[in-house]
């Protein structure tokens, strides 16, 4: 190679207004998190006035980008819920920690690989390295491999082309308090409807032994073959997690796959309040969990962990002649072959910064911290007659309702409305659900921005009278 200058790129800048535009970039983030507890938790916009500002014909003649990243952060970023907002408790917030986001950029700066060992066997390192972390801190065993996809509904799609390779078709047990994208994901996979069977959960919105065991004799009296068994290690709803040492028995006595959705919920493991509900855990053949909620990752990052060794490669493994001579020997690794992907970023990259940067000490605290603000926040509600705990704080999820609505108002609406009410004036988002037909209002407190007056606030906001009261008494 001649060492002259190269000609020029169409596509590249120069290196100092590279660094400049970078530097602006660093600069914004830094100032949203520095001001976001002021900010609005969500600000949603309409479809004409983003449209009036983010649209347009193709941009045919080049732009300034600095007055274009300006637009992005005025505009597009400025309308939508801010996972890092300390009061942002809608569904599952994701509140990402400063490091995942430096680990994000400088993967991305990169164009980090982590696809054949061959083109990207350092980002792969780094994604087997976390891996094996999580496996570790769950409790799995050895023979435990995993791949690292763009969330929990993926993830447990991976995991059910994996058990039925290795089980073999069959029927699908999961209670009604599943998540909604196993159920699609079952759909999409081909799994025929008279294969799924949504069992009623029990009185603590938990997949029911009793019924598990009823639906399993009646299927195999009615000549159907018991496959799989999905499990939730905290639902989305209320952060219950099912009865996971005995159907981890019932599948180890049957033969069959327990799948367990940790989406939300398995993180907690880290901590021994957690530890101790999740208990049975690591007994499963698949696990999933995300990182992007309670372990602090800016979207999209979710992980499946599968037990067998090999199970993975077995499912996915394809050999087409113009990847012969990026495939690895031995040990080297060929995270392609794991899963539906081929290209794919290095997405281990901001999980190991995080966990070098914070340590698994102050990566356990945060999470503590969030399973017992939900805790005070179902103290709170309990001590306002007016309100009724539906129920309790579970692995850092409360739902509860009014005992009440205001005369002539439907108890639903009732409660929406005042939902609405915190989002409007922004100081708080948070959203409703329904636990066993009773509409309710829902918190989820994983951020570990949040303050115990944080949660006080957000409670007076609503209406709930012993926060008002003591607001008022400071
Ligand atoms: C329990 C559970 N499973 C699965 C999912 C889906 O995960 P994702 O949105 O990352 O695809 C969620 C999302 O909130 C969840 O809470």
């Amino acid at each position: 190679m001649s060492g002259g200058s190269r000609p020029a790129d169409p596509l590249g800048l120069q290196p100092d207004e590279m660094r400049a535009l970078g530097y602006w970039v660093v600069d914004r983030v830094v100032g949203h998190l520095e001001g976001i507890a002021e900010s609005p938790a969500v600000v949603t916009g309409t479809p004409d006035e983003l449209r009036a500002a983010l649209g347009g014909p193709p941009p045919e003649d080049p732009g300034d980008p600095a007055a274009a990243l300006r637009t992005l952060a005025d505009v597009a970023l400025a309308h939508m819920q801010h996972g890092e907002h300390p009061r942002n408790f809608a569904r599952v917030p994701g509140p990402s920690s400063y490091a995942g986001v430096l680990g994000e950029w400088l993967a991305t700066g990169f164009n980090a690989i982590a696809a054949s060992w061959t083109g990207g066997s350092g980002p792969a390192t780094v994604e087997l390295v976390v891996i094996d972390w999580l496996r570790q801190l769950l409790g799995l065993p050895d023979t435990t491999e995993g791949i690292l996809v763009s969330g929990g509904s993926l993830a447990s799609v991976t995991a059910l082309v994996v058990a039925r390779n290795e089980v073999g078709a069959g029927t699908v047990y999961l209670s009604d308090q599943t998540h909604s994208s196993i159920v699609r994901g079952l759909f999409a996979l081909g799994f025929p409807g008279s294969d799924v069977r949504v069992l009623t959960s029990d009185g603590r919105q938990r997949l029911s032994v009793e019924a598990l065991r009823e639906a399993l004799d009646a299927d195999r009296t009615a000549g159907r073959r018991p496959a799989i068994v999905i499990a939730n290690a905290g639902t989305t709803n209320t952060g219950a997690v099912d009865p996971l040492p005995e159907l981890a028995g019932i599948c180890a006595a049957e033969g069959l796959w327990l799948h367990v959705d940790g989406a939300y919920g398995a993180p907690a493991a880290l901590c021994d309040a957690g530890r101790r509900l999740l208990a049975g855990i690591e007994r499963a053949d698949s696990l999933v969990l995300d990182p992007h909620k309670w372990l602090f990752q800016p979207y999209d990052l979710g992980c499946l962990l599968v037990r067998r060794h090999g199970a993975l490669e077995r499912a996915f493994r394809t050999t087409p002649d113009y990847l012969a001579d990026v495939t690895g020997v031995d040990d080297e690794v060929d995270l392609r072959d794991r899963g539906l992907e081929l290209s794919r970023r290095g997405r281990g990259v901001k999980l190991w910064l995080t966990f070098r940067t914070y340590g698994v000490v102050r990566i356990r605290a945060a999470i503590a911290h969030g399973i017992g603000l939900a805790e005070r926040a179902e103290r709170l509600v309990a001590a306002d007659p007016d309100w009724r705990v539906v129920t309790p704080a579970q692995l850092g999820i409360v739902t509860f309702t009014l005992r009440r609505p205001a005369a002539g108002r439907d108890a639903y609406d009732e409660l929406a409305a005042r939902a609405a009410g915190v989002a409007a004036d922004g100081s708080a988002h948070l959203t409703t659900t329904r636990v066993s037909g009773t509409p309710v209002l829902r918190l989820c407190t994983i951020n570990p921005r949040t303050t115990p007056d944080d949660i006080t606030q957000t409670l007076a906001g609503l209406g709930v009278g012993s926060c008002i009261r003591r607001g008022a008494a400071g």
